[in-house]
C-alpha cells in the first residue's frame, strides 16, 4: 500500500511516499480501516523533526499521521460495537499504538475511534479528532465552561482554537480570542465576541477578570495569561506544565492537558457536529503524495482551520 513515511528525522524532505509499504495486520483490541482522509496536526511535523523521541516513539521507518476518517475493513478479537463497512473516525497515531493515518490502510485501537459524524464527509470528519477532542476535553472536562462564564482562547484561528471558540459559544460562554491580523475576520465569523490581534495588541492589558484561559500557544502567552484571570480562575495549556509560583501568586489553577482521543469524546464531538453546533473549516486539501508539503504548509503557512490529506 501507499504511505507517507520517514526513515530519518528532519524537514519536509525527510517525508517519503512509499508505494510498497506492508499493509498493517489486525491484532487484539484493534481494527484495520481503509483511510479516506487524514487530518494534519502539529504533532505530525513534531514527530517528523524528532521532537517526540522521548515519548514511546516507534522505531523508524514511521508512517506519519494520526487523525483519519474511513471505513472498517477488519476487526480484531475482543472488539465489539463495529462491523465491516462502518464509517468511523479517530486516531491511528504510531505513538499511540496505531500504524499511522497517512496511508491507504491503518491499524487503529478500538478505544480511539467512534462512528463518523453523519452530516459531514470524510475530509471534514478527518479534520476533527485531535483538535476537536482537545477543545472538548479542555472546555467541557477540565474547565466545565458554562453560560455567562468568560473564556480567552489563544490561537483562535488554529486547528484547536477554531473548535474551541465554537464549543465555547455553544455552551453559552463569552469568548475572547487572540489571532493574527489576517485571521481576525475568520475568528469573528466563528462567533468570537472579542478578538485581540496578538501581533499589535497585548491581551493582558485589555482583558481582566476572566474565568478561564485555553492556551494553545505557550511561552510568554501562557505566562501573561495569569494576569487576565480572576481569583479561582483556570488555565488549561496544551504546551506548558503548571507554574506553581504563578498559580500561588494569582490564586488560579492550571492544567497541562495531554489530549486523549477516546471513543466517548469522539462520540460527543460527533453529536455537536451533527447538531450543527460545531462546523469544520478547512483551509487546504492536499493529496497523500504531497504529505511533506502539507506538513510544511501547516507549520509555516498560517492556515485558518484545518489542513487535510485526501487519500481515497
Ligand atoms: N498536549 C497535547 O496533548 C496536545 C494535543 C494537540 C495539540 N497540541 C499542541 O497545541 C498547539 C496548537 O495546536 P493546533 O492544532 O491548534 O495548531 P495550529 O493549527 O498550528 O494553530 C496554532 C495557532 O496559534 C496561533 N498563534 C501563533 N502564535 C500566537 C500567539 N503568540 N498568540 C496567539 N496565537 C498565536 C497561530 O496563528 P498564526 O498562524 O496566524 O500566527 C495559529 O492559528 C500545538 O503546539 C500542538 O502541538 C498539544
Amino acid at each position: 500500500m501507499k504511505a507517507a513515511q520517514i526513515n530519518r528525522y528532519g524537514g519536509s524532505d525527510a517525508v517519503e511516499i512509499n508505494r510498497n509499504t506492508a499493509s498493517p495486520v489486525v491484532s487484539q483490541g484493534k481494527l484495520i480501516v481503509e483511510v479516506y482522509a487524514a487530518g494534519v496536526n502539529p504533532v505530525d511535523w513534531k514527530i517528523r523533526e524528532g521532537y517526540m523521541q522521548q515519548m514511546r516513539s516507534p522505531s523508524l521507518p514511521i508512517t506519519l499521521g494520526g487523525d483519519f476518517s474511513g471505513l472498517v475493513m477488519e476487526i480484531g478479537e475482543g472488539v465489539s460495537g463495529f462491523k465491516k463497512g462502518d464509517e468511523v473516525y479517530g486516531q491511528a497515531i504510531a505513538l499511540g499504538g496505531g500504524s499511522g493515518s497517512f496511508a491507504e490502510f491503518a491499524l487503529v485501537n478500538a478505544k480511539n475511534i467512534a462512528y463518523k459524524p453523519r452530516s459531514v464527509n470524510h475530509l471534514e470528519a478527518a479534520a476533527l479528532p485531535l483538535p476537536g477532542v482537545s477543545a472538548y476535553q479542555a472546555l467541557v472536562d477540565h474547565i466545565g465552561l458554562s453560560r455567562d462564564k468568560r473564556i480567552l482562547v489563544h490561537g483562535g484561528a488554529g486547528g484547536i482554537g477554531t473548535f474551541a471558540i465554537q464549543i465555547a459559544k455553544h455552551l453559552g460562554a463569552y469568548a475572547a480570542a487572540t489571532a493574527s491580523t489576517d485571521s481576525i475576520k475568520y475568528v469573528k465569523d466563528l462567533g468570537a465576541d472579542e478578538i485581540i490581534d496578538y501581533r499589535r495588541q497585548s491581551f493582558q492589558d485589555l482583558l481582566h477578570d476572566y474565568d478561564a484561559v485555553f492556551d494553545t500557544v505557550g511561552g510568554d502567552t501562557y505566562v501573561n495569561s495569569f494576569k487576565v484571570l480572576k481569583k479561582g480562575g483556570i488555565i488549561v495549556s496544551m504546551l506548558e506544565q503548571p507554574h506553581a509560583d504563578l498559580m500561588e501568586k494569582y490564586g488560579v489553577t492550571t492544567i497541562a492537558q495531554f489530549t486523549q482521543v477516546t471513543s466517548g469524546r469522539l462520540a460527543k464531538l460527533a453529536e455537536l457536529v451533527d447538531h450543527g453546533a460545531v462546523k469544520v473549516y478547512m483551509d487546504r486539501i492536499f493529496p497523500l503524495e504531497e504529505a511533506g508539503e502539507a506538513l510544511s504548509y501547516l507549520q509555516k503557512g498560517h492556515p485558518r482551520g484545518k489542513v487535510v490529506l485526501e487519500i481515497k
